[in-house]
């Protein structure tokens, strides 16, 4: 996406699409009167006999003859007093999607009065990158040719080039998530996620450590092997860092660390039809860590940060790991393994040990760990698990400025007892109720004294249909908010 700031007027920008904002109010504000005028009260006119009233996420194309604009997008932000900064984003989709539809190589919006100007035109930025991603990797036939690559901003703050920049290349990572969360399981391997990892690392000048299955039998990861044990393609664990300029001892250190479970059968706990259909998503939380590391760089931020994503399939052979067998994590604890199904929490177990051993300050997990929060917490929304109220405020304010839902769940210490086990240190299942508070309390043995936090992906990471600028298929869910995460205050 090319983005240009416009400096001038809304009433002088010549453009093959405009978008427009329209107050659900009385008046439909300063910016629609001006076009309107522009076009001799055509936009009134047709808006009025349309019944457009600016109602939060409604559009209408209204054809112009006016010179240099021949179509203007209506698009409603509401009242006023409601407008938010967010809706600028799927303004901006709706435009690129509208472009698309028409085969328009270009696009400008203006950027509503009364909403701060540097968060709108990241907004406009995000919706433009974010709203006209598509996956055509595997179309034969009915591939778009011509797509909308040129987003004109009016009114949005001024020099701002260096944020633009910032906003496309967090785009770029989310894109790449998605592209890895849509790719088929075939295709998208353990190897693959390692490969694509180096990749990121040789573009951006990040340090690259991959664990083949060699290495991860010398290290000691049983429990990712032991998901792994069932499948042909091999399992990696992938580490990249960030290293800011002139970084010493002293340096704080993050640490990102995502399932990358790219086929979840369920092993002998096999899942069902209706289950198993989008499956190869599992690996959301290691693509979104992926992605955030490719778009790092470009916000430079002052803290060390590390990727970490343990990378398997878990399916069934006559090598596969079983029901009841116990094995021993990377830090000692003995696992009795209650359910093959529950393996997303094995392969992390292992990966955060390595992690806290790296004595890094602060880890946040990222995962598409249970259906149970998707009860919770319904399609959109990903739980956030953390007995550190700063580190969970710090994600809660990243992603609120991110425009990702998130929402804080406990880690309810009464419900440990369900894990335990008579013959090993614990079981990896807990009973029926509380499964995503279950998973989190398992997670939590394996991070020692590290400040940590878990966020269950497993509803937002997918999606059944397109919604704004998220398409229908991977979302690359926490992508931004990681970012603004490891650039914001701590
Ligand atoms: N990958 C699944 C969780 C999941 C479910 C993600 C639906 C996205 C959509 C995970 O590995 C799993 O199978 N979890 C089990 C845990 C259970 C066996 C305790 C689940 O949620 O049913
Ligand atoms: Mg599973
Ligand atoms: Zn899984």
């Amino acid at each position: 996406m090319n983005v240009i700031l416009h400096s001038g007027l809304a009433s002088s920008v010549e453009t093959p699409l405009l978008a427009v904002p329209v107050l659900g109010d009385d008046s439909r504000g300063a910016i629609f009167d001006a076009v309107d005028e522009r076009t001799g009260g055509r936009l009134s006119r047709i808006a009025d006999e349309e019944q457009f009233k600016g109602k939060g996420g409604k559009t209408l194309l209204v054809h112009c003859d006016t010179p240099g604009l021949s179509r203007v997008l209506l698009y409603g932000v509401g009242k006023e007093a409601d407008l938010k900064a967010t809706s600028v984003r799927a303004m901006a989709a709706a435009a690129v999607s509208q472009a698309n539809k028409r085969h328009l190589s270009a696009v400008a919006l203006c950027i509503p009065d009364g909403v701060d100007k540097e968060a709108a035109t990241v907004f406009a930025t995000q919706g433009a990158a974010l709203g006209g991603y598509r996956f055509e990797d595997f179309l034969t036939q009915n591939v778009e040719e011509l797509a909308c690559n040129n987003l004109c901003i009016v009114g949005g703050a001024s020099d701002a080039e260096g944020l633009v920049e910032r906003t496309l290349a967090a785009a770029a990572g989310v894109n790449l998530a998605r592209d890895l969360v849509n790719g088929p399981p075939v295709q998208v391997t353990p190897t693959y996620m390692a490969e694509t990892a180096k990749k990121i690392a040789d573009e951006s000048g990040l340090e690259c450590t991959i664990f083949d299955k060699a290495a991860l039998e010398r290290a000691g990861m049983n429990l990712l092997l032991a998901v792994s044990a069932g499948s042909d393609e091999e399992p990696r664990l992938i580490h990249l860092t960030y290293r800011p300029e002139g970084a010493d001892e002293n340096t704080p250190q993050i640490a990102l660390v995502g399932k990358g479970l790219t086929f979840d059968a369920g092993g002998y706990n096999l899942k069902p039809s209706g289950s198993i259909e989008d499956m190869k998503m599992d690996m959301a939380g290691g693509a979104a860590v992926l992605g955030a590391m490719k778009a790092v760089k470009a916000f430079a931020p002052n803290v060390i940060v590390h990727g970490v994503v343990p990378s398997s399939e878990n399916l069934v052979s006559g090598g596969a790991y079983k029901v009841g067998d116990i094995f021993h994590s990377l830090n000692g604890k003995s696992v009795q393994i209650m359910n093959t199904d529950a393996e997303g929490r094995l392969i992390l177990a292992d990966a955060l040990c390595y992690t806290e051993r790296m004595g890094v300050e602060r880890i946040v997990d990222l995962a598409t760990l249970t259906g149970a929060c998707m009860v919770a917490l319904g399609p959109h929304t990903a739980g956030l698990f953390s007995d550190h109220d700063d580190f969970a405020k710090s994600i809660e304010r990243a992603a609120d400025k991110a425009g990702e839902n998130v929402w804080r769940m406990p880690l309810q210490k009464k419900l440990r007892p369900m894990l335990d086990s008579p013959i090993a240190d614990m079981k990896n299942v807990g009973q029926r109720w509380g499964g995503a508070i279950t998973a989190g309390l398992f997670l939590q043995e394996f991070v020692g004294d590290t400040t940590w936090a878990h966020l269950d992906i497993a509803g937002p990471a997918y999606s059944d249909k397109a919604d704004e600028h998220v398409p229908k298929g991977g979302t690359g869910f926490a992508v931004l908010t990681l970012l603004e995460l490891i650039s914001g205050e701590l």
